[in-house]
C-alpha cells in the first residue's frame, strides 16, 4: 500500500478519534448537534480528507473508501448514542425539578374559633329554650316611649338618670337595656308567654374592667295567670346551676327597679386570679310592674310575670375566668384563641 494511502487512512481513522472524543464529553442536545453538522455535513475533516478520493485508483479507493465509511457510521452510532444519554438526562432533571410530592402534608391553615361572647350567648339560649323559653328581638334604636315611659319610668323620674343614655339626633335613643322588648312582645302576643330576648345595650358611660358603653343583655320574661316570685326564683336558681355548675354561690338581694314590684338583683360569689372571693351583680329581676303589663296591653288583674335581664359578658368573665371586660372588644387573637 503506498505510503500517501497509508497516511490518508490514518488521517481519517485520527478524524475519527478527534470526533468520538469530543461527541463523548458533549453536553446537551444543542451541543451535540453543532457536533453533527460539524463532523457529518459537507464541510467536515473527513469530507474534506475524502475530496482527492476520486483520484486514487480503483482497488485503494476502495480501502479508503472502507475505512472512511466506518469512521462514519462509528461517529452517527457515538452521536444517536450520546443524544439519547442527553435528551434522558436533560429529561429526567426537568420531571425533577416538576415534581410534586402529593404526599406532603398541607399547610395547616389557622382555625376560626366562635368568639367568648358568642359561646356563653348560646349556652345561655339552651338552657332557657330548654325550660320553654321562646327567642324574640327588638330594635337598638327605640323610641323613648319604649325604653322608658312603657317602662313605668315616667320623665322627670329620677330613675331615667340611673340609665346614662346615649341620645339620638331627631329623637330616640340607644336602648340602654333589652327591657323595651317585654313591650313589644306583649303588644305583639297573648299570654300566656315565656319570652327570651338577647341583644346589644348602650350606656353613655366610660369603660373599665366591668363596663363598656356597649354591652350584651338577655331579657327573659315569663306572663301567665298566676306567676309568682317563687317561679323566678326557681327558673333563675336551675338557670345558674346550670350554667355555672350545682356548686355556685349565688344570694337573691332586694333591689329596686321601676318597671318590677318587687325586685331582686342576683350576685354570684366570684374569685379571680385566686383573688378574695367577691360577690359581683350579673342580673336584675322582678315581677313585672302592672303599669307595664297594662302598658303591653295585658290585662294587669288577670295575668301576672316575672322578668330578669342579665349581663352577658359578666356571666362570660364569672365562667370563663376572665378579670376585665375590655378583652372582649379588642379582637387580640391571643386571647381569641383560647375559647
Ligand atoms: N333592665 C334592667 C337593667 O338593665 C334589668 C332588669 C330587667 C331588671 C328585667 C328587672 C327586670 O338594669
Amino acid at each position: 500500500m503506498p505510503a500517501e494511502i497509508k497516511s490518508l487512512i490514518e488521517q481519517i481513522e485520527a478524524i475519527g478519534q478527534a470526533a468520538l472524543s469530543e461527541i463523548g464529553s458533549a453536553e446537551g442536545s444543542a451541543g451535540l448537534e453543532e457536533l453533527r453538522v460539524r463532523h457529518m455535513g459537507k464541510k467536515s475533516a473527513l469530507s474534506q480528507a475524502l475530496s482527492g478520493l476520486k483520484d486514487i485508483p480503483g482497488e485503494e479507493r476502495k480501502s479508503v473508501g472502507q475505512v472512511a465509511n466506518q469512521v462514519k457510521s462509528r461517529i452517527k452510532d457515538a452521536l444517536g448514542a450520546r443524544l439519547a444519554d442527553v435528551e434522558a438526562a436533560e429529561r429526567n432533571s426537568q420531571l425533577g425539578s416538576e415534581s410534586i410530592d402529593v404526599t406532603l402534608a398541607g399547610r395547616p391553615l389557622p382555625e376560626g374559633r366562635l368568639h367568648p361572647l358568642t359561646r356563653i350567648l348560646t349556652e345561655i339560649e339552651d338552657i332557657f329554650i330548654g325550660m320553654g323559653f321562646e327567642l324574640a328581638s327588638g330594635p337598638d334604636m327605640e323610641h323613648e316611649y319604649q325604653n322608658f315611659d312603657a317602662l313605668n319610668i315616667p320623665e322627670a323620674h329620677p330613675a331615667r338618670d340611673m340609665h346614662d343614655t346615649f341620645y339620638l339626633h331627631g329623637g330616640g335613643v340607644l336602648r340602654t337595656h333589652t327591657s323595651p322588648v317585654q313591650i313589644r312582645t306583649m303588644q305583639n302576643r297573648t299570654p300566656p308567654m315565656a319570652i327570651l330576648a338577647p341583644g346589644k345595650a348602650y350606656r353613655c358611660e366610660n369603660a373599665d374592667n366591668t363596663h363598656s358603653p356597649v354591652f350584651h343583655q338577655v331579657e327573659g320574661f315569663m306572663i301567665d295567670r298566676k306567676v309568682r316570685f317563687s317561679d323566678l326564683k326557681g327558673v333563675l336558681s336551675e338557670f345558674l346551676r346550670q350554667l355555672l355548675g350545682p356548686d355556685i354561690k349565688y344570694r337573691f338581694r332586694p333591689s329596686y327597679f321601676p318597671f318590677t314590684e318587687p325586685s331582686a338583683e342576683v350576685d354570684i360569689l366570684w374569685s379571680v386570679d385566686g383573688r378574695k372571693p367577691d360577690w359581683m351583680e350579673v342580673l336584675g329581676s322582678g315581677m313585672i310592674h302592672p303599669n307595664v303589663l297594662e302598658a303591653g296591653g295585658v290585662d294587669r288583674d288577670q295575668y301576672s310575670g316575672f322578668a330578669f335581664g342579665l349581663g352577658v359578658e359578666r356571666f362570660a368573665m364569672l365562667k370563663y375566668g376572665i378579670p376585665s371586660i375590655r378583652l372582649f372588644y379588642e379582637n387580640d387573637l391571643r386571647f381569641l384563641g383560647q375559647f
